[in-house]
């Protein structure tokens, strides 16, 4: 997502554009020799360049929508006065001058926007949907933002075109462009007020507020708090009571517990480092009434329980069945008959090995089990007593682990009181960088778990297939737990004996199942070609270089085993992190803007265009290195776009100047040698990188796994043979799953079928019944209720004030969750108005009082604070829409941008630590180097996999671009499915979809998929 924006919402006092003039005036004054508004253009000229390729070195391109398709029956057709009338709003917006960026949280922009910023990207639909004054995102009616209904279809069909030419796609003339650029011009803004506004790390936030050494806290690069502790093994290495750096084997490679990925902040993203908030810590656990903004905004009316999390599963969560029979509480029917059934709203352009991909990343990412346990000591309550509802008062669920719950300190700054961290903080038991570490491990105890292969060390150990292929990855026998003292046995909770072995274990699916085996076969294949490389050219250089002797090449037959493996484990996480971005992220966000966005993230968006990338290149490295806060890390993330943020600082070029890159003898520089270079194109904003408990909230997806998978076979792809409940692939079950229809079969099958849409009524009915045997009382869990009481037990805030926290614009009633764009009679609106009803039962409605301010985190127009009444008349019966819990909040919203599987809500945490975990990450920035990786492993990533880059046929939505990373992936780890691959496009596109000229959504067979089931009704 790139550049600035130029739109101003609301009159700051200040000259227009003011800000953003200063800055770039200062900021390029030494070395940068462009004036402010060419540095201003040079942004916005980054959105105007052809689209995104994937990699640096291939040339995708963007090709006319126009040249493959005619324009959609429903694209806006608007007259020439119409047209005019935009323009000249357009002309209006710009005279606005720039947004600038607040100084207080509470002036923030919301995503919405004047009325000739909308009309002049969007035209009348834009104003329309301005007219309804909802509290969601504007940008989403912009031209050009949906499929392709949303288009312009005068400029399609040519007539502006003819009349402005090809200039039209440069300056943005086009109302498409006007419309893509507008929506990331919006994305991008709201990223910046998000690292303003909302990185508050447990650990270090007293210097963040209060600066040190005269430096603002934004700017710090260095923390006492992520110093390793005298007793770690590693003190005295990293320099011990000393000033502590990371140097020679702590920094070849990701290590095991995640020390030393930032070289000056050794415990950065650390096993067992706290959870970090993306919320001001006086506004969690807002049921513990702390402050009295959350009294007032909740009254006495919250405690863990209450309203009761199983009830709210029940009413709000359950997906209704229109033949129970059929369906068996998600266990379907004997032998896995296919005429079972389970009703469940689909996504028709997400599917079922994307919902699987997403809980896999989050293994990697996060977790706050102790080896799958929570606090062992206690046994709490989990169930309602309602009858009617299938309420289970014996469901038992054990209280989380704390790790701190002393009262927070506070401190004073500049007038103003803080809390040091949040009332209770929570450790993060695995690493939170993209490691991979669900395969590799976290610690000591789950290293045990990954198993080698004793022919060849470098390559984890799958047991071959008939054919010599590698196959799937061995079983954990007994746990050390119950096992007889003597016999065998693995180091595991009891309930993971008998699935695959692997470093995290917990919560085993089929898809969790599937994507170990995959991605330990991809591991696998890296180090094949790296050994068929080496014995091709034994003497040559490797590119890997060990910092002990950093000038001494290592040649290919040098390289150890052990080197190999965790050259391949940089590998792996690599391609797993690009898969994410560039693959899944724009399917789960299935529109331009994002596709462009993400793009971008990962290549940046002047990949083409070496001139601006130099110069970007530049401009980005001085912003990084200003210690003024505003310049160092708002636009800092802005201009970032342009370069991209994978490979940042992983080149230096002598001399000063920003054409230095771009010099024809230009020698890149970088240096194994050299700390700053190892480390220096990361950026943490001030904040030390750790995930925050919000983003565990809204990656609580349960409701996209469905009920029953429907089997297929690689002979007869198009019929279901069999509906087989999801919950039989958990823990060993997955495990006798995989094995029993094969990897194709699975991948052929979860390809095909539609994933579940994150909406109230779609929770699976095997979830709210899961087997837990451990836990006494029924031996069951209501997983969806334990999501709310998980969210409650960590404080996240209710999903009004979420909003505001993160610049959102607040609710002021449950009628808010209806979409005012349905017709009164349409089912879908009869359906959200119901499950409102529902809402206003459970969470009541009370007296109001406009005296209670209730948050601090918003203004109104007038520059007051929200109040308990939200802006209805004092004393009247008003919503209790304050206490909706945050993931009942983001799973009502209605309205969502096209192609979006996620509500906005999700999508602004997303925005902000997304790039974070990028940004942060020395590996994917400044040592993303054949130093680290080998030239193989550098080529490998680059070029989605050893053989150069391979161009998909065609266009897809206008682009031409490589073959995607994970088609790539499975084109090598499961040759099998080589013919069903071949019309994919995106792996997490339902493989039998058309995906139509523009990101269509409908439900429709591609070629030759016309007899598949799936399409049947
Ligand atoms: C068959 C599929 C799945 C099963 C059986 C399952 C089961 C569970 C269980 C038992 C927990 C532990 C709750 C606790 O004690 O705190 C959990 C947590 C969680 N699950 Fe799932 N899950 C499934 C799929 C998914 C998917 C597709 C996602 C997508 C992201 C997901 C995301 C999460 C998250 C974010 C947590 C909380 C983790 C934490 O607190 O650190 N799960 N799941």
């Amino acid at each position: 997502m790139s550049a600035v924006r130029e739109d101003a919402t609301r009159s700051t006092g200040r000259r227009p554009g003011s800000l953003f003039l200063r800055w770039a005036r200062r900021s390029v004054r030494q070395s940068v020799r462009l004036s402010a508004r060419a540095l201003l253009l040079a942004s916005l000229a980054a959105l105007a360049l052809p689209a995104v390729g994937q990699t640096p070195h291939e040339s995708p391109d963007e090709a006319p929508l126009t040249e493959q398709a005619g324009s959609h029956p429903e694209a806006d057709h608007p007259s020439w006065m119409q047209t005019w009338q935009a323009l000249r709003a357009c002309r209006r917006m710009l005279g606005g001058g720039l947004l600038e960026v607040p100084d207080d949280r509470a002036d923030r922009f919301l995503g919405k926007v004047r009325e000739d910023t909308a009309h002049c990207r969007g035209g009348r639909r834009a104003l329309a949907f301005l007219a309804l004054d909802t509290p969601w995102v504007d940008w989403q009616s912009y031209w050009a933002t949906g499929d392709g209904a949303s288009r312009n279809a005068r400029y399609d069909e040519g007539w502006i075109r003819s009349l402005v030419g090809g200039l039209s796609e440069r300056i943005h003339a086009n109302p498409n462009a006007r419309g893509i650029d507008g929506a990331l011009l919006d994305l991008e803004f709201a990223r910046v007020e998000l690292i303003k506004f909302n990185l508050f790390d447990n650990l270090t936030y007293a210097e963040y507020v209060r600066g040190r050494d005269g430096a603002p806290g934004p700017t710090l690069r260095r923390w006492d708090a992520l110093r390793l502790p005298p007793e770690h093994p590693q003190y005295e290495a990293v320099g011990g009571d000393g000033e502590q750096r990371c140097r020679g084997e702590l920094i070849r490679h990701r290590t095991l517990t995640g020390i030393c990925n930032d070289i000056d902040n050794p415990r950065m993203g650390a096993t067992r480092t706290p959870f970090a908030r993306n919320v001001a810590f006086t506004e969690t656990f807002p049921d513990q009434g702390h402050t009295e903004l959350t009294r007032n905004r909740h009254g006495e009316r919250l405690d863990l329980m209450t309203p009761d999390p199983q009830r709210i599963s029940r009413e709000l969560f359950t997906r209704p069945q229109s033949r129970p029979e059929l369906c068996n509480q998600g266990r379907g029917l004997p032998g896995h008959d296919p005429a079972a059934h389970c009703d469940y709203q689909a996504a028709p352009f997400f599917n079922v090995l994307a919902a699987y991909w997403i809980q896999f990343m989050t293994h990697d990412w996060f977790s706050h089990l102790d080896e799958g346990e929570n606090d062992r000591r206690r046994l709490l309550p989990a169930g309602c007593d309602d009858p009617a509802l299938g309420c289970r008062p014996e469901d038992r669920f054990q209280p989380s682990l704390v790790a701190e719950d002393s009262p927070p300190a506070s401190f004073d700054h500049a007038g103003e009181r803080y809390l040091e961290r949040a009332h209770r903080t929570f450790d993060n038991t695995v690493t939170a960088w993209w490691d991979a570490s669900q395969i590799y491990g976290y610690d000591e105890r789950s290293r045990r778990r990954v198993m080698r292969d004793p022919e060849d060390p470098a390559k984890l150990r799958l047991e071959p297939l008939a054919d010599g292929a590698d196959g799937y990855l061995p079983l954990f026998g007994p746990s050390c737990e119950t096992a007889s003292e003597g016999s065998d046995c693995d180091p595991i909770h009891p309930v993971w004996s008998g699935q695959e072995a692997a470093a995290f274990p917990d919560n085993w699916t089929l898809g969790i199942a599937f994507y170990h085996t995959v991605f330990s076969r991809e591991h696998n294949a890296f180090v094949d070609a790296f050994r068929e490389r080496a014995a091709a050219t034994p003497e040559a250089d490797s590119g890997l270089r060990d910092p002990a002797a950093p000038e001494r090449v290592i040649r290919y037959a040098e390289v150890s085993d052990d080197e190999l493996f965790e050259a391949a484990r940089l590998v792996v996480a690599a391609m797993i992190a690009k898969i994410h971005t560039i693959e899944w992220t724009p399917q789960l966000l299935y529109n331009e803007p994002l596709y462009r966005g993400m793009n971008s993230n990962w290549n940046g968006l002047l990949a083409e265009h070496p001139l601006m990338d130099g110069v970007m290149n530049r401009v980005v490295a001085r912003l990084r290195d200003s210690d003024d806060d505003r310049h160092a890390n708002a636009w800092y993330s802005v201009l970032a776009a342009g370069p991209g943020i994978f490979g940042m600082g992983s080149e230096r070029y002598a001399g000063h100047t920003v054409f230095s890159p771009l010099h024809p003898g230009r020698r890149d520089l970088w240096s194994l040698a050299d700390p700053e270079h190892v480390n220096g194109g990361t950026n943490h904003f001030g904040s030390p990188f750790n995930f925050p408990e919000e983003f565990i909230t809204v990656y609580r997806l349960h409701p996209l796994v469905p009920d029953l998978l429907e089997l297929r076979r690689l002979d007869a792809p198009d019929r279901i043979a069999h509906k087989v409940p999801a919950v039989e692939g958990f823990r060993a079950g997955a495990s006798d799953l995989l094995r029993d229809h094969g990897v194709a079969d699975w991948a052929l099958s979860l390809g095909r079928q539609r994933l579940g849409l994150l909406t109230l009524g779609n929770h699976g009915q095997f979830l709210q019944n899961l087997p837990m045997p451990h836990l006494e009382g029924s031996g069951r869990l209501d997983i969806a209720a334990l999501d709310i009481i998980r969210d409650r037990e960590r404080g996240v805030p209710r999903f009004n004030e979420f909003r505001r926290q993160y610049g959102l614009r607040q609710l002021t009633g449950f009628d808010d969750f209806i979409d005012p764009r349905l017709p009164a009679d349409h089912p879908e609106r009869r359906r959200q108005a119901e499950l409102v009803e529902r809402m206003r039962e459970i969470y009541g409605q009370h007296e109001c009082d406009a005296d209670k301010i209730i948050s601090h985190a918003y203004r109104d127009a007038e520059g007051n604070y929200p109040n308990d009444c939200l802006g209805h008349p004092d004393g009247s019966l008003v919503d209790n829409i304050e206490d909706v819990d945050a993931v009942v909040g983001w799973l009502a919203e209605p309205v969502r941008p096209h192609g979006f599987a996620i509500s906005e809500t999700q999508f602004v945490v997303f925005i902000l630590n997304a790039s974070r975990r990028l940004f942060s990450d020395r590996f994917f920035t400044s040592s993303f180097r054949p130093e680290f990786y080998t030239q193989l492993g550098h080529e490998w990533v680059l070029n989605n996999g050893p053989d150069g880059v391979v161009m998909e046929a065609g266009t897809p939505n206008g682009h031409r671009q490589p073959v995607s990373p994970m088609k790539r992936v499975l084109q090598r780890s499961v040759p099998g499915l080589a013919e069903e691959l071949e019309p994919v496009i995106n792996v997490f596109d339902p493989w039998a979809r058309d995906r139509g000229d523009y990101y269509s959504l409908e439900w429709t067979p591609r070629p030759g998929a016309e007899s598949d089931d799936a399409f049947a009704d």
